[in-house]
């Protein structure tokens, strides 16, 4: 397997194999993270149990696929085969909690990329399909679809747009960021959304759910997370006008959204995905090793503190008190952003080619996350609270993920790459069947080198079905070099 140049420095997981190795490890590098030595199986496992939610949708488990996006639509917005696939194997999962099940974007501008999925009336019956592709496999592998939930994460991906062309930003922001500008390549001046456009904005949102609603899914998720536009508002400290400064403006893009859903789309779910806490940006120092991008104090890291590399979740508790308020029951945690902060939102060993080598063992960003959650769970007891970055934990996902549940720690386990190299993780952890070692998630960032470099994502180094492409060849040669 190639993975490029770069030798790790930190201990690969796989190399933890006993419950002694791993507890050692984690008290050498002072990371406090619990775990079961044994898996629980049957009605005794927390990853079987069920939740209905208030708005009476069931949840038959506690796996819940989280949002990925394949760089593979068709540049008017429709799902392909590939990203067919991708869905059927979110469905077979056996997770009962599909969150999103990716990126769709509700104007045209605002995608991250030419084929990133758009929901438009054009795409209704497509996105029916999709829905129904989702059902039907569900129902084939294990019976019925009626605890399965499946939602659809509405975007836009402001500061990262790139509507056209895989190779040109054309960014929306709400403010001048004085390091993002900088690192993308703005001016200081680059042109601010208008108060008017993000009411535009706004309608679209509302437009989109009412057609999500229409075409089958029960939820749609008001994304907040890795800095896209949702989640700039948050940090909009600078910016004048109903949408900046107080927190109250702040939030007023969630509030302006619900209400229009609630009028327009009744009965239909609403979550939030939300980077609970962000840090400052990071770049490559000179021995490759992530450090920095500028100097504290830094504050535009929302549920940051000022080090730009530490959390403070008062800000982030604020805006979860506003969901509550909104009567928002499911919450989709995670952190950062995979543009400029990557090891702490999606923690690997081997960097992605746009990223650094990980400052810290990967396992205090997959430890920090999990304490976060906790720290909401506990303060807000009432959300629906799901886990995301612990792929990372490889063989060892289970077992800090049982522990995470039955100390109430969050109520779903989110699984992200894992769920691209190994499909049927959460039904063999289900069923007590041993984890298939060659299928395991060893986070070589392949799935994000591959977008960055124009292709489309997958597990080019597991999936034999991306294995086998030309492109995976183009793939290794741009991670040697
Ligand atoms: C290829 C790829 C695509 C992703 N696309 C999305 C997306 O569309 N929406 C989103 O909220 N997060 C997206 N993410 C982030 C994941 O949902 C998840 O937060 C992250 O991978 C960390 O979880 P993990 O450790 O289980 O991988 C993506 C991640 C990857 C690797
Ligand atoms: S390419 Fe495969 S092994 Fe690598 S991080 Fe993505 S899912 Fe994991």
């Amino acid at each position: 397997m190639s993975t490029g140049k770069y030798k790790p420095q930190y201990p690969r997981v796989a190399q933890l194999k006993t419950a002694e190795d791993l507890s050692d490890h984690l008290l050498k590098e002072g990371i406090e993270m619990g775990f079961d030595k044994e898996l629980k199986t049957g009605a005794n496992s927390p990853f079987a149990k069920t939740h209905t939610t208030r708005a009476g949708n069931s949840i038959g488990n506690a796996f819940c696929i989280l949002p990925m996006e394949g760089w593979d639509g068709t540049t008017d917005g429709k799902p392909t085969e590939l990203t067919k696939r991708r869905w059927k194997n979110f469905a077979i999962s056996g997770a009962k909690l599909l969150w999103g099940c990716e990126a769709v974007a509700v104007q045209p501008a605002g995608r991250a990329n030419p084929n990133q999925l758009m929901i438009n009336e054009k795409n209704l019956g497509d996105f029916e399909e999709l829905y129904q592709l989702v059902k039907r496999e569900h129902e084939t592998a294990f019976g019925n679809s009626d605890d399965l939930l499946t939602g659809l994460q509405l975007t836009h991906s402001g500061r990262f747009c790139k509507p056209n062309s895989k190779t040109k930003m054309e960014p929306k922001i709400l403010y001048s960021h004085p390091v993002l500008n900088k690192k993308f390549g703005l001016a200081e001046d680059y042109p601010l959304m208008t108060d008017g456009e993000i009411s535009e904005l706004i309608d679209a949102y509302v437009i989109a759910a009412v057609r999500a609603q229409k075409t089958g899914y029960k939820f749609v998720d008001i994304k907040h997370c890795h800095g896209y536009l949702g989640h700039e508002f948050l940090s909009a400290y600078d910016r004048e006008g109903k949408y900046g400064k107080s927190l109250e403006n702040r939030t007023r893009f969630i509030r302006e959204i619900t209400a229009g859903i609630r009028a327009e789309a009744p009965g239909l779910e609403i979550g939030v995905r939300m980077s609970i806490f962000d840090w400052m940006p990071f770049k490559q120092g000179p021995e490759g090793t992530g450090i920095p991008a500028t100097e504290a104090p830094y504050k535009y890291a929302f549920g940051g503190d000022e080090s730009g590399q530490g959390e403070d979740l008062s800000e982030s508790f604020q805006f979860l008190k506003e969901l509550e308020n909104l009567d928002i029951e499911l919450l989709c945690t995670t952190a950062g952003s995979p543009y400029y902060n990557p090891h702490i939102q999606r923690p690997a060993l081997f960097p992605p080619s746009d990223g650094y080598m990980p400052p810290e063992d990967p396992l205090h960003g997959v430890a920090r996350q999990i304490s976060a959650v906790s720290k909401v769970k506990k303060a807000f007891p009432n959300f629906y609270t799901v886990g995301s970055g612990y792929s990372y934990l490889q063989e060892w996902l289970p077992n800090v993920a049982q522990n995470v549940l039955d100390a109430g720690k969050a109520d779903s386990i989110g699984l992200g790459r894992m769920v691209l190299s190994y499909p049927e993780l959460p039904a063999d952890v289900l069923e007590g069947t041993p984890m298939k070692r060659a299928k395991i998630c060893r986070t070589f960032s392949d799935c994000t080198t591959a977008p960055r470099n124009g292709m489309i994502s997958g597990c080019f180094p597991l999936d034999p079905f991306y294995k086998k492409m030309e492109i995976h060849e183009t793939l290794k040669t741009i991670k040697a070099s």
